[in-house]
């Protein structure tokens, strides 16, 4: 077995210390106008030994705000909280992007702003139930359908919040377009039942993403954009559909003519209820020819042999990052991890946040 993971990685365009990569990880830790502190500094900073960080799901619109806690980009305030970070992660040596992440339907009206809405492709409620500060556990809300026009706004949402992540000092963003979120319940044709140009054909049902990543691109930097994928994950009541192959066949070819930097596929099968989807990671990296990294249940063993594959340039690790702020140096001697304290992944406070030992 080849020993790359904790090697130097160099792409042209990306240069990473290791191949590692901090996963997207919600903590809710930011004020409840969605702010980020000065303890998700001391977070940040204290796991900038991995590759590159993304990092928690963070909302370019009010009405992506869909869980309480969690942050925004989209006002200054929110951009003066995350230079803070970004300096953190540059002085220790580490890259940062930051995760644009719109949750849709995954929200309710009392984890909202005032002003903003629930919506969604299309007026088809998730499944099951969400937490809410203001008033405990609550079923997901009927969302409110889009109307053409609010979809624009939304595309120009990303854009903006993708223009104050690079004022905010981050090395680029990375588009959620996995898990259920916003932009999964456009490309799936069971939470888009749209008539625009927005639903129906794949192609159209892409069209959303490929917008935002076209828009983005522009704005920012082809170097700067990478997109997460969870191609067959159940995750938030995504339902199964015929055409998941070929759906992201097509994204794949489609991000590839726009050489964007990197695909990022969570592979959900080690997890909850999800298949295997070894044929569709196939398949995106025959279509697409930049980065591409993998997540989902690895450890330094399993990261190792998915490299010596020739498939994955970079993987992602994301409980054992909660757990482990010097998880390299772990992997480097081969020593035991930390082990993860359910309890307070979204907890306020320090605890199980910024105290997880280090080992000397
Ligand atoms: C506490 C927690 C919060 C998460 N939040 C996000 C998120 O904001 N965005 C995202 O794309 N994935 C999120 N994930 C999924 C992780 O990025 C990762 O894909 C998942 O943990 C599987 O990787 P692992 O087996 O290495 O932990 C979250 C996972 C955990 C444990």
């Amino acid at each position: 077995m080849s020993n790359k993971l904790l090697l130097p990685y160099n792409s042209g365009s990306l240069d990473l210390k290791n191949r590692t990569v901090m996963a997207p990880m919600t903590r809710s830790r930011a004020t409840s106008d969605n702010i980020p502190v000065d303890l998700m500094t001391e977070y940040y900073r204290q796991r900038a030994t991995a590759g590159l960080i993304i990092t928690e799901g963070t909302s370019p619109s009010p009405n992506g705000l869909g869980y309480s806690n969690i942050p925004g980009i989209f006002n200054q305030k929110q951009v003066e909280g995350w230079k803070k970070i970004t300096d953190a992660v540059h002085h220790e040596g580490g890259k940062i992007f930051v995760q644009l992440m719109h949750t849709g339907r995954i929200g309710h009206q009392l984890n909202l702003p005032e002003g903003a809405e629930v919506f969604a492709p299309s007026a088809i409620a998730a499944a099951g139930q969400m937490y809410t500060v203001k008033g405990g556990m609550q079923d997901h809300p009927e969302p409110r359908a889009f109307t053409t026009a609010e979809v624009k706004t939304t595309i120009k949402e990303f854009v903006d919040a993708a223009r104050n992540a690079v004022e905010a000092g981050f090395d680029g963003v990375e588009l959620h377009g996995a898990n259920g979120y916003l932009i999964e319940q456009f490309i799936n044709p069971k939470t888009n039942i749209r008539t625009d140009e927005y639903g129906g054909s794949i192609e159209n049902r892409s069209r959303f993403l490929l917008e935002i990543a076209g828009q983005v691109r522009q704005a920012i930097g082809k170097d700067k954009v990478g997109v997460r994928f969870s191609p067959h994950g159940a995750f938030n009541d995504m339902p199964a559909y015929d055409e998941v192959d070929e759906t992201y066949t097509y994204l794949a070819e489609k991000l590839n003519e726009m050489e964007i930097l990197y695909i990022h596929v969570l592979d959900h099968s080690s997890g909850n209820n999800s298949p295997e989807i070894t044929h569709v990671k196939g398949i995106i990296r025959s279509r697409f020819q930049n980065i591409i990294i993998f997540c989902g249940g690895f450890n330094k063993e399993k990261a190792e042999s998915e490299l010596d594959k020739g498939i994955a340039d970079l993987i992602a690790f994301g409980v054992p990052f909660l757990t482990n702020p010097d998880l390299i140096e772990r992997m480097k001697i081969g020593a035991e991890l930390n082990q993860p304290d359910f309890g307070t992944f979204y907890t306020p406070g320090e605890k199980g946040y910024t105290d997880y030992p280090f080992l000397s």
